[in-house]
């Protein structure tokens, strides 16, 4: 059949309330225009996703239905473009029939994300919901929290809270809109052009029509050309994102966490849930500010010097030790001295290592090849501790936001232009995943052996100077005080991203 649809077309029938039977929804989703090439990112530094049919029927064997699962939460960084769109709910009782009738046919799950052939022009990944949303829908939350006391806060409750657990210098730079609590949920739209999100959010507008009041948004976007996939500091972003066990077999190097670590309800998620919250997950979202002229000048000046490297190489190498890979991608344990790009774009060798050397000792103890703070040395340890079965894992999805660099940036050394990360972590269980990989490893001078100092990239001390060890390879004691963040936290908030069935059969009655 020839599917000459236009999403406008769609949206016009969809939208005049025509088609309200199942059997039209159903209609519908097979009538949504195909794809001829995926709305993801495809670089060989990412591992390959399975096909749809792999990781259902794998899927299938260890009993999770991923047709049951939004698109976004097991998929990672690879979206080219992407609109958070934070809305309130100002009618509860129009939006759930809204969302009942309307937008859960256009909800994309894993398993029509996997194909190209079953890709929307647009996908919905994801409409997620603060607590303060789950209450105006009025959803039964067992014991009020869903079990995670720190999303029934909110992520301004982890800062302003007596205990300071995200280490942002208060709130003073934060967008406004996160501190006035009246965020009801996000809708996150990927593809492969900003018309087509465009014409998906005018859809999914008049759908809600007044039930819903926009609060906030933010655009994301891959970065041009062979930037593609690098976050704007330069470095290849997303190679490393733990898969769940009941999936196709993991890329040499990959997590394999139990599917309860990153999804409620399923093996190893231990906390007391809903039945209804089964499958879902939480979604932490925060606007992180990069200061990228900035971080450019302290890598320029100050430079590690070795035998035979010019300024700018020892300025790269710098840069690639806080990082623990280099831009390209290569884990600098695996190439310590200079990047090597084919490494970094295969993915069969880049996450292949646990900064053990063979017949060395367990735990390792030499940094010479990568300093314990390295970013992605404090936020996945690996063999530095006992086991990798620590529960701390999360799924990194996120997107840069924001221009490329312009030249008068360049030669001023100083941001003009707001750019950045749209981070966002999926897990379980928020005080385990990413509030616990921010405070008590990156933003832990501590860990994970005493004194080591601070992760150089997003360990936070509210604002005060950050110590780090083990940045020059040849005076590894050697501390260097950052003054400057160079990632500044714009706030955000904490959401729970349900399964189609919730939102078929709790959330909308
Ligand atoms: C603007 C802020 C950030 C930047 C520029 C950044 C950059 C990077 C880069 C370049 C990598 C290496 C690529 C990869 O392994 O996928 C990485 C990995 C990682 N980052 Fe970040 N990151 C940021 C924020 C965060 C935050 C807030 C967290 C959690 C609290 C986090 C947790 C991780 C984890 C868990 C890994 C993978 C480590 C591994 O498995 O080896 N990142 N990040
Ligand atoms: C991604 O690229 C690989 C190798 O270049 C290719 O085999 C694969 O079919 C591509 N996948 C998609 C979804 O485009
Ligand atoms: C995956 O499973 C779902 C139901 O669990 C089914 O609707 C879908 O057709 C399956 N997809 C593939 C490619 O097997
Ligand atoms: C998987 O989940 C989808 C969406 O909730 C549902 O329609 C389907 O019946 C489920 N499949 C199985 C095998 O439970
Ligand atoms: C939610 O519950 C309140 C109080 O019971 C009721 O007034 C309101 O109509 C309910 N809203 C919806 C959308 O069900
Ligand atoms: C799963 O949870 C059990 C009980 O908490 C724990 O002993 C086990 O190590 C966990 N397994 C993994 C792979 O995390
Ligand atoms: C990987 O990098 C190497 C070296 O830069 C390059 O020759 C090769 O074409 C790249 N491969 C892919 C698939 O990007
Ligand atoms: C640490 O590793 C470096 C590089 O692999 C090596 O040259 C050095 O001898 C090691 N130091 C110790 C104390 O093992
Ligand atoms: C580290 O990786 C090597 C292979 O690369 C493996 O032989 C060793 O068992 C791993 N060690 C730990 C502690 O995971
Ligand atoms: C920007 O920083 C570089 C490196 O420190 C320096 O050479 C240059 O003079 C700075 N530019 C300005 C306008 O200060
Ligand atoms: C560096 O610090 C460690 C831990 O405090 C210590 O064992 C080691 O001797 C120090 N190395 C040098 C060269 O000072």
């Amino acid at each position: 059949m020839k599917l000459d649809f236009t999403p406008t077309l769609l949206s016009f029938v969809l939208c005049a309330g025509t088609l309200t039977s199942a059997a039209n929804i159903r209609n519908v989703r097979a009538l949504v225009p195909r794809r001829q090439s995926s709305l993801l990112i495809n670089n060989t530094a990412y591992p390959e996703l399975p096909s749809a049919a792999q990781a259902n029927s794998s899927a299938a064997a260890a009993g999770l239905n991923l047709t049951n699962v939004q698109g976004d939460i097991l998929i990672g960084m690879r979206k080219k473009k992407e609109l958070f769109y934070f809305f309130g709910i100002s009618d509860a009782t129009t939006f759930k029939a809204k969302l009942k009738k309307e937008i859960l046919p256009r909800i994309t799950t894993t398993t029509q994300l996997l194909d190209v052939s079953t890709q929307p022009t647009t996908a919905l990944l994801n409409i997620a919901f603060s607590h303060p949303g789950l209450l105006t829908l009025n959803v039964s939350l067992g014991n009020d929290t869903l079990g995670d006391p720190a999303f029934a806060a909110g992520q301004l409750q982890s800062v302003t809270g007596t205990n300071n657990i995200l280490g942002d210098p208060g709130t003073k730079n934060w967008v406004p809109q996160f501190l006035e609590k009246k965020i009801h949920g996000v809708i996150l739209m990927a593809s492969d052009t900003v018309d087509n999100i465009n014409s998906e959010l005018k859809t999914i507008k008049s759908c809600f029509g007044d039930s819903i009041a926009e609060i906030y948004t933010l655009e994301g976007a891959a970065r041009p050309g062979a930037e593609e996939g690098h976050e704007h500091f330069g470095f290849m972003d997303g190679i490393s994102n733990p898969t769940i066990s009941g999936l196709p077999p993991p890329n040499p190097g990959q997590a394999v966490v139990p599917a309860g670590e990153i999804l409620l309800g399923e093996k190893n998620d231990t906390v007391q849930r809903p039945d209804w919250a089964k499958d879902g997950s939480f979604l932490v979202f925060r606007q992180l500010k990069q200061l990228v002229p900035e971080f450019n000048k302290f890598l320029a000046d100050n430079p590690i010097s070795a035998p035979g490297m010019t300024p700018k190489q020892g300025s790269e190498l710098l840069g690639a030790r806080m990082v623990g890979r280099w831009k390209s991608g290569a884990p600098i344990f695996l190439s310590p001295n200079a990047d090597d790009p084919a490494l970094g774009n295969d993915s069969m060798r880049n996450n292949d290592f646990n900064y053990t050397d063979p017949g060395g000792p367990v735990p390792p103890t030499n940094q010479t090849k990568c300093p314990f703070t390295a970013h992605i040395r404090k936020t996945r340890p690996r063999a530095d501790l006992p086991s990798e079965d620590t529960g701390r894992h999360i799924v990194r999805g996120g997107i840069p936001y924001g221009p490329e660099v312009s030249d008068d940036e360049a030669s001023y050394n100083q941001t003009k232009t707001e750019r950045g990360l749209a981070f966002v972590a999926y897990q379980s269980n928020i005080a385990r995943g990413f509030e616990f990989l921010q405070k008590s490893w990156a933003g832990n001078p501590d860990f994970v052996h005493k004194g080591e100092g601070f992760d150089p990239i997003i360990g936070a001390n509210q604002g005060n100077p950050r110590p780090v060890t083990g940045l020059d390879p040849k005076n590894l004691n050697a501390t260097t005080t950052l003054v400057t963040d160079f990632i500044v936290s714009r706030g955000g908030e904490y959401f729970f991203s349900p399964s189609l069935s919730a939102i078929a059969n709790t959330l909308t009655v």
